[in-house]
């Protein structure tokens, strides 16, 4: 990923509104199931770990854990500072932190438990945030990430008409999916590092009658474009999508939009030479 590409990335996360609009288009989907439940599933907590999680966003996964264990101790990093001043406000029993997961200002063997939930793919070097995690979890600790997977079904519409915007424009699409995801996560971090113990795969659906909820969520990406479209030419890109998609239902009737990703739950591997 290139400076310019992180750049991007980070003004898409200045401000919590595009996340919230994309995290709100998935929750009303058929067969969803709640990523937080399923992530503290996976994890069996005892309920006093010291838990880190990195790009926290506004802290929700950290939010439903402080509810359901009280005693454990909650970390949360995000390098976008509106992330972190949103969580602050939301949960005042969490400590959040502006940080960079390739940087942790935290000790060696710190933590029980980190959490990258949907977050890798923006990093721009994904094994030195890896290294990082590993440095800082505490021996045999648990390292639990979410993905995308790289199904041709998932995302179909949404990743058809990013496409589309980068091929009849002037515009540079930001990629993510293609980067890291359930499929190719392994090349990213060393075997000797980490040990997978669990993997969990989930697809839900949601059916549309218009186009309205699905060009919403486009229009979410602006900043995943180089250089951002200016808001006016971004109107009249959107406002030509709801039009293909309007067209698009009319002829072929409702349109589905599957969303597949997985969880991998992993565990701190020690051996000589490691941290
Ligand atoms: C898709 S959001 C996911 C947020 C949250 N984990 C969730 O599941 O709702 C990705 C988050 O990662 C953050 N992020 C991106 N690159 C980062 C980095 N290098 N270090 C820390 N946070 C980063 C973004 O600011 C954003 O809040």
């Amino acid at each position: 990923m290139s400076s310019k590409e992180i750049l991007q990335v980070k003004k898409n996360y200045k401000s919590t509104k595009a996340l919230e609009t994309r995290k709100s288009f998935w929750r009303n989907q058929e067969n969803r199931i709640n990523a937080e439940e399923e992530f503290c599933k996976l994890l069996q907590l005892t309920g006093t770990e010291k838990i880190l999680d990195v790009g926290c966003g506004y802290g929700d996964m950290l939010g439903y854990i402080k509810a359901k264990y009280t005693k454990t101790t909650l970390v949360g990093i995000d390098n976008s500072e509106n992330m972190i001043k949103t969580a602050r406000s939301k949960y005042n029993n969490i400590a959040f932190e502006v940080a960079d997961v390739q940087k942790l200002p935290f000790k060696d063997k710190t933590f029980d438990v980190v959490i990258a939930k949907h977050m890798l793919y923006h990093v721009t070097n994904i094994k030195k945030a890896f290294k990082e995690i590993h440095r800082v979890l505490k021996p045999e600790g648990r390292l639990i990430i979410s993905l995308n997977t790289l199904s041709s079904k998932s995302r179909a519409n949404i990743e058809k008409y990013k496409q589309e915007i980068e091929k009849t424009s002037r515009y540079k699409l930001v990629q993510t999916v293609t980067r890291i995801n359930t499929e190719n996560y392994p090349k990213y971090y060393d075997s000797q590092d980490f040990k997978i113990l669990k993997e969990f795969k989930n697809y839900s659906y949601t059916v549309m009658n218009n186009a309205k909820p699905l060009t919403e969520y486009i229009s979410t990406f602006r900043e995943f474009f180089i250089p951002t479209p200016s808001e006016n030419d971004w109107k009249q890109i959107i406002g030509k999508i709801r039009k293909k998609i309007d067209i698009e239902i009319k002829k072929k009737g409702p349109l589905e939009e599957v969303r597949g990703f997985g969880i991998i739950l992993f565990k701190k591997n020690d051996y000589q030479g490691g941290k």
